[in-house]
């Protein structure tokens, strides 16, 4: 096979975890016009549909399940749907996350409420889809791709009031290179994307804040915070046989940023 046809992705299938989401949908998207059968879910049932219909439209095969990720039963139930509908689950992106900058407290009062809902929706939404999915890929034989959404924020400080978004983006980092190493002899390979702010309604409220995004744009090279397209290239390589001798790795997609601390 030509290597770079190794990019393309006819044949495979891929659940896009928190499919409903900004970066969740576009990723999904992208995936189906690399080829892949697509199925999409998220707990939010309208914005889930809207995601669906719209690749769909691309003339690309999917499957919307609603599921709160975060429950065994729930993740187990979704994976069965996938592997009912198309026989098999090749590729898992675990995009559920988020709330950061809904919950800033100081880190000295950090409330365990805030912490323990953002542990939630960050950390353990990736542990549970990927333990329900990476059950089925060993079951199955055929190995795969995992690929995780951690953050720079796994690896910078921010003076924002994020202590929880921090730990578990740590958590979800460590994670990828812990499940890497565990099971690469099963042929999955399982890498993560780290971006720094993406422009997504997530955020809207601090790159709301002129200061704020001034202050953070000029910290970055390439001058401009990042689009949910700037994430596409890296998740194709991940999420491909591009990236076979790949695993355990944590691409940051920063304009640079992380290059200059
Ligand atoms: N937007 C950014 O600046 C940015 C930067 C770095 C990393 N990330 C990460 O990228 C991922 C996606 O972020 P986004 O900006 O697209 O946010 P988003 O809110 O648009 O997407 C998250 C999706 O997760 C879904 N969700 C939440 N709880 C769920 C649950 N229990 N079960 C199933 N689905 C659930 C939400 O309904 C939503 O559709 C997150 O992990 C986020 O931390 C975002």
């Amino acid at each position: 096979m030509n290597p770079v046809d190794s990019f393309r992705l006819e044949g495979r299938v891929a659940l896009v975890s928190g499919g409903g989401g900004a970066i969740g949908s576009a990723l999904a998207l992208a995936l189906g016009s690399a080829g892949a059968k697509v199925a999409v879910s998220d707990i939010a049932v309208e914005n889930l549909e809207a995601a669906a219909a719209k690749i769909r439209a691309a003339g690309i095969e999917c499957l919307a399940v609603p599921a709160d990720i975060t429950k065994e039963a729930e993740a187990e139930r979704v994976v069965a749907a996938v592997v009912e509908k198309f026989g098999h689950v090749d590729i898992l992106v675990n995009a559920v996350g988020g709330g950061a900058g809904k919950v800033l407290f100081e880190a000295q009062e950090y409330p365990r409420d805030a912490w323990d809902w953002i542990m939630e929706i960050n950390l353990r939404s990736t542990l549970i889809a990927t333990q329900a999915v990476a059950k089925a890929m060993i079951k199955a034989g055929h190995g795969g791709h995992v690929v995780n959404i951690s953050s720079v924020r796994a690896q910078l400080g921010i003076n924002a009031g994020y202590s929880a978004y921090v730990a578990a983006k740590g958590a979800v980092s460590s994670l990828t290179r812990q499940w890497a190493t565990e099971w690469a002899k099963y042929g999955i390979n399982v890498n993560a994307i780290a971006p720094t702010f993406v422009d997504t309604p997530q955020v809207a409220m601090l790159l709301g804040d002129p200061k704020f995004k001034g202050d953070l744009v000029s910290r970055i090279p390439l001058g401009r915070v990042g689009g949910t397209d700037d994430l596409v290239g890296a998740v194709l390589f991940f999420a491909s046989d591009a990236s076979s001798f790949v695993t355990g790795q944590i691409m940051t997609i920063d304009g640079g940023l992380t290059a200059t601390q």
